[in-house]
């Protein structure tokens, strides 16, 4: 039986890490094998192109990046997440396509249809089985991400750009209801891992 293929979405500091790992052994705990991986990156080849894009010194046309960004996902699609799901393995990965419409659409502009274009090239009918967005108000997730680490370039925008792509994502939840999952990601950790456990749950 083919994997399930489950990905988590949301702004800079959103809770995804912290909630993948918990999202991982829920899974595990039900018997499914899991592969934990995350975009851009999740190959060699992909990692490095995942530098590239976050801490590349030059200027980037939005091109080259959304480019980028496929490539990568080109080869993580062909090298990990089709053969893991072919295998039975759930996938679960830390952003995905969702991500590049939220983005690169969302926030840098390009046009949803030049997005959609890559999308069916390079993922053919594979889209993600479910999808968990954590959404909470921008300024607290750049408080949570800003506590961290130093800024990544996507990181060093400003604040409407962060709107832009919350934005963005609520719409896609909106649009595909049956895929999404809104968690409210602006509460505790205790509660958050709940909505997600219910969420988990009534997975077919
Ligand atoms: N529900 C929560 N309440 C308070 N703090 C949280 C919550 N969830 C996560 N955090 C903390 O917020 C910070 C960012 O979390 P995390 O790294 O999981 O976010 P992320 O979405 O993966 O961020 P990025 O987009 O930068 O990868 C961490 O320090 C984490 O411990
Ligand atoms: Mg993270």
């Amino acid at each position: 039986m083919r994997g399930r293929f489950i990905t988590l979405e949301g702004g800079e500091g959103a809770g995804k890490s912290t909630c993948l790992a918990f999202v991982r052994e829920y899974l595990e705990q039900t018997g499914r094998r899991v592969v934990m991986t995350r975009e851009p990156g999740g190959t060699e080849l992909g990692e490095k192109i995942r530098d590239l894009l976050l801490h590349g010194r030059e200027s980037m046309c939005v091109d080259t990046e959304l480019l980028l960004m496929f490539a990568a996902r080109a080869e993580h699609l062909a090298t990990v997440i089709r053969p893991s799901l072919a295998n039975g393995s759930d996938v679960l990965c830390d952003r995905f396509t969702d991500a590049t419409y939220a983005y690169q659409g969302g926030g840098r502009g390009v046009p949803e249809t030049r997005i959609q274009v890559l999308e069916n090239w390079v993922q053919g009918d594979l889209r993600p089985d479910l999808t968990l967005l954590l959404d909470l108000p921008v300024d607290q997730g750049l408080a949570r991400a800003g506590s961290r680490s130093a800024p990544d370039r996507f990181e060093r925008e400003q604040l409407d750009f962060f709107e832009r792509v919350r934005t963005s994502y609520l719409a896609a939840a909106k649009r595909e209801p049956q895929r999404f999952r809104v968690i409210d990601a602006s509460l505790t950790l205790p509660a958050v891992l709940e909505q997600l456990r219910n969420a988990l749950a009534a997975m077919p």
